[in-house]
């Protein structure tokens, strides 16, 4: 199972620098936990560090440009920190499962003389065979599209061995993503896969109540658009545990004793909801925005091949405060499984924070100079110690002891 252990990122809106987790200038961190939350006050720059990752998915699958051009985003100007004339920087470090080597990447992004964006550098840095201390050394390093990449488990001190030129002639496209469908790059291959199997979750509950005639997803989408294929996947792959699901979905989520899956007459799969004190069912088109909310979250955590890395976006909104502790610890539950992933929330719920720990939450304010700081929140001696004295986390959010928010 591969693990995101830690990631900075430079010159992203207000994203100024952040580290999360241990980096290679941050050797001394601890890792990523496998559930992490993010906090903060509106404006601190919690959908960006999101929407920063699912801008590296975007420049790996599409480009940069086109990832810098998504609407959302507005162009390259628009979203380098305004008043830098640095690039927009990522280092990220990795391990492909807990007995492998940490693999460091390292991506920056600038504007050419016409100002197109483009990838000015890329390196990724790995240790060698039964080396323990010391830098790890590179087996990718491009400049501005040129370089070199060193094949198999070589390095580039291994000068000669499995050495290639590399001359990129498109300045949009990532080196890893081409050179990561290539057979005798396989550590190049494994990064580019965990990367762009991210996955970003943006719950649009209007979305979900929709009934698609025909279809069958493997994955619940991002926004939910395909709840009714991604459950007729699971039913026609796993038909025994597709009744057990919902069982279980149906349990967890108030007011509703069952959930039954009836094909239509038409072949579409329709969900029966049977609710306390009705004799009929409610359809999913019925279905209030809160539980299908819900639903979509239960739904996502019974994916039998989760992405490496989920990130949710405020799961709290339009669910009940009492339903955000039973959510977090589902999430707790679900990262810690043996296939499952990492999981990054970014909530301003304090109910949601009261089910974490120190060491799953970081605190994200603005400082006066109009730049995001991140903190852990087990790096604030005051909280970690209350915490100890059994005051929940998000108690200690909710009245200001964290003695962070300036606003
Ligand atoms: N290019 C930029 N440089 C600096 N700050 C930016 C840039 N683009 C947007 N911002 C700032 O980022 C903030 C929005 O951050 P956002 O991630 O939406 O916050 P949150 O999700 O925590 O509410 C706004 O305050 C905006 O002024
Ligand atoms: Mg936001």
């Amino acid at each position: 199972m591969a693990i995101l252990e830690g990631i900075q990122i430079q010159n992203y809106r207000a994203l100024k620098d952040v580290v999360l987790g241990r980096t290679i200038f941050e050797a001394k961190a601890e890792t990523l936990p496998r559930l992490m939350a993010v906090i903060g006050a509106n404006g601190v720059g919690k959908s960006s560090l999101l929407d920063a990752l699912g801008f590296l998915g975007d420049c790996l699958g599409e480009g940069v440009e086109a990832a810098c051009d998504k609407p959302h985003r507005g162009g390259f100007e628009r979203l380098r920190t305004q008043g830098s004339t640095e690039p927009i920087c990522f280092e990220i470090r990795y391990r492909e499962n807990s007995n492998s080597r940490p693999i460091n990447y390292t991506l920056h992004i600038d504007c050419d003389t016409q100002g197109r964006p483009v990838v000015t550098r890329e390196r990724l840095r790995q240790r060698r065979q039964g080396q323990t201390d010391g830098q790890p050394y590179s087996f990718v390093d491009l400049t501005d599209g040129k370089g070199f990449a060193w094949s198999g488990d070589a390095t580039k001190e291994q000068e000669g061995k499995d050495k290639i030129s590399i001359k990129m002639s498109d300045r949009q496209v990532l080196a890893i993503s081409t050179l990561g469908t290539l057979s005798d790059h396989p550590r190049i291959a494994k990064f580019r896969k965990f990367l762009s199997g991210w996955y970003l979750s943006y719950f649009v509950p209007e979305l979900a109540r929709s009934q698609p005639m025909s279809g069958a997803d493997p994955h619940l989408d991002r926004r939910g658009e395909n709840l009714a294929k991604y459950l007729r996947f699971i039913q026609r792959e796993r038909p025994i545990t597709f009744k057990d699901m919902l069982t279980r979905v149906s349990r967890k989520i108030p007011g509703i004793q069952s959930i039954k899956s009836v094909p239509a007459p038409d072949r579409r799969l329709l969900l029966e909801f049977h609710a306390e004190g009705y004799a009929e069912p409610f359809f999913q088109q019925d279905m209030s925005d809160g539980s299908l909310k819900l639903l979509a979250y239960l739904l996502l955590m019974e994916d039998p091949v989760p992405a490496p890395l989920i990130g949710i976006e405020e799961p709290e909104n339009g669910l009940h405060h009492q339903l955000l502790g039973l959510l977090a610890s589902e999430f707790k539950t679900f990262a810690s499984q043996p296939k499952g992933p990492q999981i990054l929330i970014t909530t301003h719920a304090p109910s949601l924070v009261d089910a974490l720990s120190p060491d799953e939450v970081w605190i994200l304010t603005k400082g006066h100079d109009g730049f995001s700081n991140m903190k852990r929140a087990k790096d604030v001696p005051s909280v970690q110690a209350m915490f100890d004295e059994g005051i929940p986390l998000g108690s200690l959010w909710f009245s200001n002891h964290f003695g962070l928010d300036p606003q």
